[in-house]
């Protein structure tokens, strides 16, 4: 069963303690927190002292999507909060297996984010120490932008590489555009978890459409 990760980015802010206990009781797998800089992606969000208010008003684990520069510089502060994944971009560093050590050492799952243009074979030489593979089905920045098809072959091979080098717990994730519309083709495809920011938040019923996304009977 395919795990929901609601994206924060598409909250209100201005409620976020409140929103965020909605999509929990509605029925969310885990929290996608999208931290920007204005550096790596034209936008800037929050960084770690917004997580870490969040921290005591949720049990859901946090899934932290790092689209910055420098990422290296983020292990410590988020390690800390007690975060579930940290996940940062493999064009953002020229030392991804030095940073997954990092990140193991710190208590937190390493994942490894792909932007469209970056193709899994970047991942080959450690996908064997990855704990995520976050395929982006749009370019990263924003919330609700149209989901980018080639990411359906691009979780194929996200799944297929990690059969090949024999990790079994290492999950793929999906991120940008999974709606109602596009979900099946993401769920096919063998995603271990989807993001979903203004599909879900945008929902007059999120519990549905958290249910819709995962496919309950
Ligand atoms: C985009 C972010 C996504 C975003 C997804 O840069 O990484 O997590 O919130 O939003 P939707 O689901 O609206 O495409
Ligand atoms: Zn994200």
């Amino acid at each position: 069963m395919v795990k929901i990760a609601p994206s924060m980015l598409s909250a209100d802010f201005s409620k976020l303690a409140a929103e965020i206990k909605e999509i929990e009781e509605a029925g969310a797998d885990l929290l996608h927190i999208d931290v920007m800089d204005g550096h790596f992606v034209p936008n800037l969000t929050f960084g770690a002292p917004v997580v870490q208010a969040l921290r005591a008003h949720t049990a859901l684990p946090f899934d932290v999507h790092l689209m910055v520069t420098n990422p290296e510089d983020y292990v410590e502060s988020f390690a800390t909060i007690g975060v579930e994944y940290f996940t940062f971009h493999a064009e953002a560093t020229a030392h991804m297996h030095r940073l997954i050590q990092t990140i193991k050492e710190h208590g937190m799952k390493a994942g490894v984010s792909l932007n469209p243009s970056t193709p899994v074979a970047v991942l080959e030489d450690i996908a064997a120490d990855l704990d995520m593979i976050l395929v982006m089905s749009v370019n990263p920045g924003f919330g609700g932008q149209s989901f980018i098809p080639h990411a359906v072959r691009k979780i194929q091979k996200a799944k297929n590489l990690l059969e090949f080098v024999g990790n079994k717990d290492a999950v793929v994730e999906v991120d940008g555009g999974v709606n109602g519309k596009t979900v099946e083709a993401v769920r096919n495809a063998g995603a271990d978890i989807l993001v979903a920011g203004s599909a879900v938040f945008g929902a007059d019923d999120r519990k549905a459409m958290i249910h819709l996304l995962r496919g309950d009977k």
